[in-house]
């Protein structure tokens, strides 16, 4: 591409303007958007299903209402993000084929199992305690369609982490069994939402790109320092052990140091060979398939009130 128009980019990026779709943008900037927006969409959409599968299992009233909420949040997320997407040029159709034929990525942490209902609990406050530490810097993404979406994402994520904790708190101190309950799904989902920053900075093949075109803020490293000094206090405070024998405070860095994290399990679960992964691809073939009647029926719809219009 042409220099000068190269240099005129990047010195928007530095100058912090928001670049908006009919802006001139590098071919490479284009792609690694359309990447990393439509499998943050898959991600959304996918995540749904973990949390689905106890909505008609919740123990209370106000349990499954405030399940039932986030996980309408999270499609409504997966919503904004696909037509952000959208914006550069991709069709939803397009990026669906690519989630169900398997093609594209979505984030690993979806493809484990929720075995009891303290998953839940764990899910709000790891999972989306680990995407908020990611989302929040998304807000300042150079891209402007994105960054306000994430602003939009930000504000509904927040509930999504406390009622997840408020959960477990009650569990704590419900009963020893719950409690127990409660340390199992902490001892399960502790990793994987480690792996959800992705790999190592030396391993991260993206993140010196998109750090110079201000989609990234931080580091998968760095933001993953984050989430473990902000989560390590919180699991102490429900009284439960972190399931990382390596783990300790660093007092001069004022950080929590940890151990190694399985990266062999990582790619395995990125690779599609996770506990759930075909589980998952299955479900939403079959939603689909099964919606295909809706989306017909809502275009010839459309149809019919355009035709009455221009008539
Ligand atoms: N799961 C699956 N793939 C992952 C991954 C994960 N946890 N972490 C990294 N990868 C993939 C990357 O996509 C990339 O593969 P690709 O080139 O085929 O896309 C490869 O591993 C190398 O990783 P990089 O660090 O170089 O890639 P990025 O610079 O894209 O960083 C990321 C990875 C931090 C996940 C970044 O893409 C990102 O910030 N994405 C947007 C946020 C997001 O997707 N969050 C996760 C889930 S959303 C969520 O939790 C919703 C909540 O409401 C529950």
């Amino acid at each position: 591409e042409d220099a000068a128009l190269l240099a005129a980019f990047q010195a928007r990026v530095d100058a912090e303007e928001k670049i908006e779709p009919n802006d001139w943008m590098p071919e490479a900037y284009r792609k690694t958007l359309v990447r990393q927006i439509s499998q943050h969409a898959h991600s959304e959409i996918v995540g749904m299903l973990p949390e689905g599968n106890w909505i008609s299992r919740a123990p209370t009233l106000k349990r499954k209402a405030a399940l039932l909420a986030k996980v309408q949040d999270e499609g409504g997320h997966g919503l904004y993000l696909y037509s952000a997407a959208e914006t550069l040029g991709v069709s939803r159709e397009e990026l669906t084929e690519q989630l169900l034929s398997g093609k594209a990525k979505y984030s690993s942490i979806f493809n484990y199992p929720t075995l009891t209902w303290a998953d839940i609990g764990a899910i709000g406050w790891l999972v989306d305690g680990a995407a908020i530490m990611n989302q929040i810097p998304l807000c300042r993404c150079s891209f402007g369609p994105y960054s306000r979406a994430m602003i939009r994402v930000c504000k509904e994520e927040s509930f999504h982490q406390r009622q997840g904790y408020e959960l477990l708190l009650e569990m704590c101190r419900s009963s020893e069994e719950q409690k127990e309950m409660v340390q199992d799904a902490l001892n399960r989902w502790w990793w994987p939402s480690l792996m959800m920053f992705g790999p190592s900075d030396t391993d991260s093949k993206h993140s010196a790109q998109s750090m110079a075109w201000k989609i990234k803020r931080f580091t998968n490293d760095e933001l993953r320092q984050k989430f473990v000094d902000a989560t390590v206090p919180q699991a102490h405070y429900l009284g439960l052990t972190l399931p990382d024998p390596d783990l300790k405070f660093n007092e001069e860095t004022g950080h929590w140091e940890y151990g190694e994290i399985d990266w062999e399990e990582f790619s395995r679960v990125v690779a599609g060979n996770g506990p759930c992964n075909r589980e998952r691809l299955d479900a939403r073939r079959k939603a689909w398939d099964e919606g295909a009647w809706v989306r017909e029926a809502s275009l010839a719809y459309a149809e019919k009130r355009r035709n009455r219009r221009e008539a």
